[in-house]
């Protein structure tokens, strides 16, 4: 990790960064001086990546993405404890099934709709009505390339992350001028969430990608500080394919 930079005076929310592309995401804004809330459901581990980032300047506030009064709660204790809240990155997000889509439970379906679209449209609500609608702000949505295309037994996903990619698109059309709102949508990185789709078998599953590794949470987390960084300031409404090339073998 870099030294961390005086403080920059923004403050951001990352939802699901306890680890993976979460951490990596406040890791990367800490670096550059910001302060940060995260959230989680493990209060445990959120408080391991607290002190692992520098409690200083973070904080850490458990619950359900999808939850309406933890999305309220996070909001106003970050004004509270940081004074304001410019940065908003939408990352949990679930992927809790395997199977054909004309098969799917649609009790899951709504499951994953609530935790990885509803979500993000609700702590984008109360980031705008308690903060960013007065003060303007930036939004990092986290959707995938499972959204840009069809994504075979992942269905369900696939659809939320396309889902997420309009959100956006309608967030930033509503929310501008003063609010930009982007989305990044990665291939496989490696975290707990992709395990299974490359344990055992990186080496493999890695020389499919042009630049023949994959991901790791850092790729991830230094775009979307970009993102949210007045280095975008005429960016919006855009979903940033981080794929290590993986789309340029759609047209090979
Ligand atoms: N890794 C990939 O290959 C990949 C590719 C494309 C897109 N993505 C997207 O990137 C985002 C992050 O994934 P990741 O790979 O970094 O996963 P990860 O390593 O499993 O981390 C997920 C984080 O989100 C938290 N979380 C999970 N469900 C939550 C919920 N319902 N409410 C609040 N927090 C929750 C987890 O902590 P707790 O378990 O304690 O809640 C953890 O901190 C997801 O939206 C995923 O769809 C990942």
């Amino acid at each position: 990790m870099s030294t961390p930079q005086p403080d920059s005076g923004r403050v951001a929310i990352v939802t699901g960064a306890s680890r993976g592309i979460g951490y990596a995401i406040a890791e990367a804004l800490v670096a550059r001086g910001d302060r940060v809330t995260i959230t989680g459901r493990s209060e445990d581990a959120l408080k391991e990546a607290v002190d692992r980032l520098g409690s200083d300047r973070v904080l850490g506030i458990a619950g359900k993405a999808h939850d309406e009064a933890h999305q309220a709660e996070t909001v106003e204790r970050t004004i509270e404890a940081f004074g304001r809240v410019d940065f908003l990155a939408n990352n949990a997000g679930t992927n809790p099934v395997f199977g054909p889509i004309a098969e799917l439970d649609l009790g899951v379906a709504r499951k994953v709709f609530e935790t990885n679209v509803i979500s993000a449209l609700g702590f984008a609500q109360q980031t705008y009505k308690a903060w960013q609608k007065e003060h303007g702000g930036a939004i990092v949505n986290i959707s995938s390339v499972s959204g840009l295309s069809a994504a075979p037994f992942i269905g369900a996903y696939g659809i939320s992350k396309a889902a997420m990619v309009n959100l956006t698109q309608q967030l930033a059309a509503e929310m501008a001028p003063g609010i930009r709102v982007n989305a990044i949508a990665p291939a496989v990185v490696k975290t707990k969430f992709a395990a299974a789709l490359y344990e055992g078998r990186e080496e493999e599953a890695a020389a499919a990608y042009p630049l023949k590794r994959l991901g790791v949470p850092e790729d991830i987390g230094g775009a979307a500080a970009f993102l949210l960084s007045d280095a975008a300031a005429w960016i919006t409404g855009q979903t940033l394919v981080i794929d290590g090339g993986m789309f340029l073998n759609a047209f090979v």
